[in-house]
């Protein structure tokens, strides 16, 4: 009897490990001050789920903070979505899973922080998370975008992610900028399981916006703003309709503007985020601690880069004069492009004006070849791809002075910089 009870016991056991909780798409992403909060994302496959963090260095989890998600719902957003797994076959994905974030508040400015996300009884189900808040006179970033990670082939992922450590090696980078496409398909959930796996994700503040492809899925009509806004969890200050897609966050004396580009393509909604964009803006410049730089970051471009025509330059620049953005980043294109400073559409000496640039692709796969420069000739100081196969990205380095961008190829050869003075 003792024995069938032992065996029956051990049984139960092994069930209770197999249904152990799932944890996935843990990312980093900034509070509206990154000095003092971050907001953690991730998803789990049952509730009871929170996160413990802790001063980096620091050993045992004893003296670690305990919190509970503050979101912590049931998403169906990607249920019974066409996709393809990573053998490459054809699937509908049905993936059960809560979707959780929380906010970390009162952290130290310029601090390294580490945690873990935990089940009801405080143990650990996921591996170890870092983050250095902001706070720093000078600091560094990675700007990269359009990688569209495909999960059936890891190359793409790989080439990004190798190009991160690539301009990490260049300087060391405290978080990194992503200017949107960096799944394939946003509708397929495997897709962003597997892109939040990189190392990548574990040790930075990773900041961007959402692109064309991270809000559809494979089949051709389905698209949503629920896709990115459930693979994420940016901070609730944007316009109510976008929410936690448009928003903004200070990150030292930078103020970044982060705009949904999928929302933005109609007359209507583009109003909208600028009268949300000049809100913003002359609250923060009429605070305590008004912004040095004023930067812009959308998915779409601000140039066609095969040609130079104007794309949404010529939506935006009336605005960005008006409002004195300092940079406005954009990506989409695969073609590297990028102006000096610029207003009223003349090129400044840099004391006033926007600098315009949108980023290359990433991925050596879905990279465009260049043609000749028709519009805009005065404006497009600087155009770069390598075709196809490219590889790009930038280092943004920021101090009182000025924004210096450094666009490297996949060897760490310097291509381009384009400085961006403080302004009087
Ligand atoms: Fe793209």
């Amino acid at each position: 009897m003792r024995i069938r009870l032992l065996v029956s016991l051990l049984l139960f056991a092994s069930v209770v490990v197999a249904v152990a909780q799932r944890i996935s798409t843990i990312v980093t992403n900034p509070a509206a001050d990154a000095s003092t909060g971050m907001r953690i994302s991730w998803a789990a496959d049952s509730a009871g789920t929170g996160v413990m963090y802790r001063l980096a260095g620091v050993k045992g989890w004893r003296r670690s903070t305990y919190l509970p998600p503050e979101l912590a719902t049931r998403c169906t957003a990607f249920d019974s979505i066409f996709s393809r797994n990573a053998r490459g076959e054809d699937v509908y994905e049905i993936p059960t899973l809560i979707k959780c974030g929380v906010t970390l508040r009162h952290l130290h400015p310029n601090t390294r922080y580490e945690y873990v996300i935990v089940d009801s009884h405080r143990r650990p189900l996921s591996q170890v998370y870092s983050f250095l808040t902001a706070g720093a006179m000078e600091w560094n970033c990675c700007i990269i975008s359009d990688f569209h990670s495909y999960t059936p082939s890891r190359r793409r992922l790989q080439s990004a992610m190798t190009m991160i450590d690539t301009v990490q090696a260049y300087r060391p980078i405290d978080w990194v900028l992503h200017l949107g496409d960096v799944v394939a398909w946003g509708g397929s959930w495997s897709f962003w399981e597997r892109l939040y796996q990189e190392r990548q994700f574990r040790n930075f503040m990773w900041a961007g916006v959402q692109g064309n492809h991270d809000y559809m899925g494979r089949e051709k009509g389905v698209g949503s703003n629920d896709f990115t806004r459930n693979a994420t969890y940016y901070p609730a200050n944007g316009f109510p309709e976008d929410e936690r897609l448009t928003y903004h966050f200070r990150y030292g004396e930078v103020l970044f503007l982060m705009l949904n580009s999928m929302t933005n393509r109609t007359t209507a909604n583009i109003s909208k985020a600028k009268a949300w964009m000049r809100q913003v803006v002359r609250q923060a410049r009429a605070s305590q601690h008004p912004p040095r730089y004023v930067v812009v970051c959308q998915h779409f471009e601000w140039f066609n880069g095969r040609t130079g025509q104007s794309m949404d330059y010529s939506r935006w620049s009336e605005t960005f004069d008006e409002l004195g953005v300092d940079l406005a980043l954009g990506g989409n294109n695969h073609i590297y492009a990028r102006t000096d400073a610029v207003y009223q559409g003349l090129t400044t000496d840099g004391s006033n004006g926007t600098v315009y640039l949108q980023t290359s692709a990433s991925d050596n796969e879905r990279g465009r070849t260049t043609s000749t420069l028709r519009e805009n000739k005065d404006l497009i100081k600087r155009r770069w791809t390598e075709g196809k196969n490219t590889i790009g990205a930038l280092c943004m380095e920021v101090n009182a002075q000025r924004i210096l961008l450094t666009l490297l190829d996949r060897y760490g050869t310097v291509v381009d910089t384009v400085s961006v003075k403080a302004k009087e």
